[in-house]
């Protein structure tokens, strides 16, 4: 089956993030009340940074906006400074006139995760669903916290992270120590996020590169969860040079 997905490629980090700010602005600017969904890490730090300059000189408001978080590290409280909560105060949410009571973000320390898993759907389906989800990748494909495996039906739940996703996320970008990195996340599903109008992923530097292309180009399979975006009918890969590098080769 060959994939549906528009991938466009720039030189640099940096032009690949404020190529996805300019996707997700356009969105912001077209619909009255957008709804966006959201992804942490390293890679869309920039994206964040961007489209808080667009609010400071461009005028871009997140006034109208209402917001979804892709995952939540289970255990950490929405004050925990490694939380996703904090990350997305932090890069974005403070930076934006956003209004607090429209983002969503997972809750760690929810007392029953199925309840909060089930409210978090219901949600997003009372606010008209996801018109563009923001994604990363994992080494191994994984998408917001979905490991190899996850299912195509998958929906949002409790998952217990690899131990390469772990030490993904402790070389001292985030945890400096593995043993601090929770060991379950809450995090949205493959369906949950395949029922977004458009998606955009956003993939940057060597690490991503052979990720990207199973994504692209490997076995519509579970093996790898970003290959399940295949046939979305608006999904776009936006790379850097680097993360785009092994496109092409067998
Ligand atoms: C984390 C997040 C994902 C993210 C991915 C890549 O585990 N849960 O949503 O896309 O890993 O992170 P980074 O951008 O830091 O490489």
């Amino acid at each position: 089956m060959p994939h549906r997905i528009k991938v466009v490629m720039k030189e640099s980090a940096r032009e690949a993030a404020v190529e996805a700010a300019r996707l997700i602005a356009a969105v912001v600017r077209s619909k009255s009340r957008p709804v966006l969904g959201l992804a942490t890490g390293g890679t869309p730090e920039l994206t964040y940074a961007e489209l808080a300059r667009m609010h400071r000189e461009e005028a871009l408001s997140f006034a109208a906006v209402r917001t979804f978080n892709l995952d939540e590290y289970a255990g950490l409280g929405p004050d925990h400074a490694q939380s996703y909560r904090q990350f997305m105060q932090r890069h974005l949410f403070a930076h934006v006139d956003v209004r607090p009571w429209n983002t969503r973000v997972l809750d760690g320390l929810a007392s029953s995760v199925p309840a909060e898993c089930e409210a978090f759907e219901r949600q997003i389906v009372a606010a008209g669903g996801v018109d563009l989800w923001l994604l990363g990748i994992g080494g191994n494909g994984h998408i917001a916290f979905n490991e190899p495996g996850s299912t195509v039906d998958s929906r949002t739940r409790l998952v217990t992270l690899t131990p390469e996703t772990i030490a993904a996320n402790s070389d001292g970008r985030f945890f400096s120590d593995p043993a601090e990195v929770p060991r379950c996340a809450l995090t949205a599903g493959i369906a949950t996020i395949r029922e977004a109008r458009s998606i955009v992923l956003l993939a940057t530097g060597r690490k991503k590169a052979e990720a990207v292309r199973q994504s692209l180009h490997g076995l519509f399979s579970e093996r790898c969860p970003a290959s399940l975006l295949q046939d979305h009918p608006d999904c776009t890969f936006v790379l850097d040079s680097e993360a785009a590098s092994l496109l092409g080769k067998a």
